[in-house]
């Protein structure tokens, strides 16, 4: 398994100033950051970031939503990084999320579930690459 992962706090966790309290769970369960920043991303470059989900229902709505605030994206490293980040942050629906999880501490709804994380090492690179270059890593 890979040693990094990908992440976003989406909009709806950034404006409610639960970026700290994240991030404080990120370095606490032994993810080191080696990228991040601070961006609001266009509806074109949301569109483009969840491309894979095109066509399905939810996707207009979700790249609206990613686009309507400031989000924190992050590269995180771990061994087995994309499971362990996985486990950290719960299910995609905050509903499903395991007590003491991320989401389940900090969504507010199966679309503004607080966070994105990576699904594979090659989607990591992928999303990793899709905003930081190669002097933005650390
Ligand atoms: P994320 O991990 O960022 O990946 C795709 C996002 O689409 C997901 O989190 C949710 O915010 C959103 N989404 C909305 N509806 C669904 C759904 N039915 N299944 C999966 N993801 C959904």
């Amino acid at each position: 398994a890979g040693k990094l992962t990908f992440t976003m706090i989406k909009p709806t966790a950034f404006k409610n100033n639960y970026a700290g309290p994240i991030l404080k769970m990120i370095n606490e369960a032994g993810f080191v950051i080696k990228a991040m920043k601070l961006t609001q991303l266009t509806p074109s470059q949301a569109g483009a970031f969840y491309a894979v989900h095109k066509g399905k229902p939810f996707y207009e709505s979700l790249v609206e939503f990613m686009s309507s605030g400031p989000i924190i994206a992050a590269v995180l490293e771990k061994e087995n990084a994309v499971e362990d980040y996985r486990a950290l942050i719960g299910a995609t629906n905050p509903e499903n999320a395991e007590e003491g999880t991320i989401r389940k501490l900090y969504a507010t709804s199966l679309q503004q579930n607080a966070v994105h994380g990576s699904d594979s090492d090659e989607n990591a690179a992928i999303e990793s690459d899709f905003f930081f270059s190669k002097t933005e890593r650390y």
